[in-house]
């Protein structure tokens, strides 16, 4: 049974009517102003986050930045208000770069990603002196020659991968092993520490990496920031300067706790005789027709780090050589260390609040809860089978005779499922309720389109005050059809 909200524990309570309050915002009260569906985010429980990141930074490395990955919710609010913190920000195009510079980050603490930068996105970056994290090899060239061009140099990280490292998450969002879009090929740095040496308009000033998205294996950190270390000491031998090294994000967050995630997994085995699973397949798992060596190799929703406890463990491990990953950076000089955390940091500061349409039955005797929400606009579902949420009604929060439950959105498609394994709710809902998925801070309005011209959805926060502040409007007919020619 998931009765446990983890994370969400201390900060949920109950109005009289039995509604879902959380910070002290009923959730209903919410949902009737604003309508759904709604994504609410908590200023609280971000601030929070991102103390916790600072603080431990703090104590463990004093020259550090911490870049809020903006691709995880962008928002000017949220902006501002880490950028007030002091944070900087992961970009990954030329708007969030537009939107990082309008919420008041100076352009020394933004990182310039992505593997297909566009020329207005390159020229921007080297005219403001913005570090580029090069991706990929063959990028070298179009920024030393647009470099050139602009008659001004451009500062930039090696962004690296092929580290020995697998299944540490979902295939569709692991960024640093061998099969990967991202990253120069660690085998090949020596010989590309020299290409940048070669080029007139590139000024060297560090490594990088991004692991992937919600790892929850500290030791996958500790193979690749050992491996950056041997890496800084050979650039610093052919005389490539190693001022940082760039962590990139990934930290995952806990969606489920340890029991309840392992009783979840160990279900989606027998979804052969359970229909656990869509069409009963193996969810996360390696199947190679052998039903009894099904090995895991999707993401884990049940993550035992927080923000305070990573940067320690992160830091203070002895991998190699007897010493520790602080005494190993101080031997190359103590570059700056940064991090790009996205889902860290809002992942467990968001929920989403849908409708329920129906609850009905496939043929083939499944139950379906049918709610006003795609699977567009409902974080990773798209790419990431094995995402799964907690989910209550929060307008009864009363226990009552479990329901186990496929959740299907509006779209016009058999897949738009919010997760392709079933869901456990506290009783049987009814038309009209309102189902709230936890942990829904990071990513859910990523892919968020007009299938079916379907308006995307609105985006509140809940301010340290306790006001809710409408952050991004509901779309209108005239804005979704704006775009049409006659
Ligand atoms: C380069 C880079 N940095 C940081 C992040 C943030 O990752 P996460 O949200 O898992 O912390 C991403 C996510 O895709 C990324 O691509």
């Amino acid at each position: 049974m998931i009765s446990d909200k983890g994370p969400w524990n201390k900060h949920i309570d109950k109005t009289e009517e039995n509604h879902r309050k959380i910070s002290g915002t009923d959730m209903v009260e919410l949902a009737t102003k604003y309508g759904t569906p709604l994504y609410v985010l908590f200023e609280d429980l971000i601030v929070g986050n991102y103390k916790k990141y600072q603080q431990s930074l703090e104590k463990e490395y004093k020259d550090h930045l911490i870049c809020y990955a903006v691709k995880a919710n962008a928002s000017n609010y949220i902006l501002s208000l880490l950028s007030k913190l002091g944070s900087g920000a992961d970009v990954a195009s030329e708007y969030e770069l537009q939107l990082a510079l309008n919420a008041g980050i100076s352009a020394e603490k933004i990182r310039a990603n992505g593997n297909c930068k566009s020329e207005s996105y390159l020229e921007e970056c080297i005219t403001r002196e913005i570090i580029i994290n090069a991706d990929p090899e063959e990028e070298l060239k179009t920024i030393d020659s647009t470099a050139k061009e602009l008659g001004v140099p451009a500062k930039i990280n090696l962004r690296l991968a092929g580290f020995p490292i697998k299944h540490i998450t979902s295939r569709a969002i692991m960024t640093s092993s061998d099969w990967s879009k991202f990253g120069i090929d660690i085998k090949r740095a020596s010989s590309v520490f020299q290409k940048v040496l070669d080029m007139d308009m590139l000024i060297p000033n560090g490594l990088m990496v991004h692991l992937g998205s919600q790892i929850t294996d500290i030791s996958a950190y500790h193979i690749v920031l050992d491996t950056l270390i041997n890496l800084s000491r050979d650039a610093q031998r052919a005389g490539f300067d190693i001022k940082e090294i760039d962590m990139g994000g990934g930290l995952g967050i806990q969606y489920f706790g340890f029991e309840d995630w392992n009783t979840i997994k160990e279900k989606i085995k027998t979804t052969r005789k359970e229909n656990y699973t869509w069409a009963n397949e193996f969810i996360g798992y390696e199947y190679n027709f052998d039903l009894n060596n099904l090995e895991w190799i999707g993401e884990e929703l049940s993550c035992k780090y927080t923000p305070d406890t990573f940067i320690p463990k992160l830091l203070n491990e002895k991998f190699s050589a007897n010493k520790t990953f602080k005494e190993k950076l101080e031997e190359i000089g103590s570059p700056r260390l940064v991090i790009e955390p996205g889902r860290s940091m809002v992942g467990n500061a968001g929920v989403t609040i849908a409708k329920v349409c129906h609850v009905s039955k496939t043929p083939g005797g499944e139950n379906i809860v049918h709610v006003d929400l795609g699977v567009n606009s409902h974080t990773f579902g798209t790419i990431v089978p094995e995402q799964l949420h907690r989910v209550e009604i929060a307008n009864d929060i009363e226990e009552g005779e479990h329901f186990e439950t496929f959740i299907a959105g509006n779209l016009c498609f058999t897949g738009d499922l919010l997760c392709k394994i079933k869901s456990k709710l506290m009783k049987k809902p009814q038309r009209g309720d309102y189902l709230l998925f936890y942990d829904t801070g990071a990513y859910s309005d990523f892919f968020a389109s007009n299938a079916n011209l379907f308006p995307r959805p609105a985006k509140v926060v809940i301010t340290k005050e306790g006001i809710s502040k409408l952050l991004v409007r509901r779309e209108n007919f005239s804005e979704i059809f704006g775009r049409y020619e006659l």
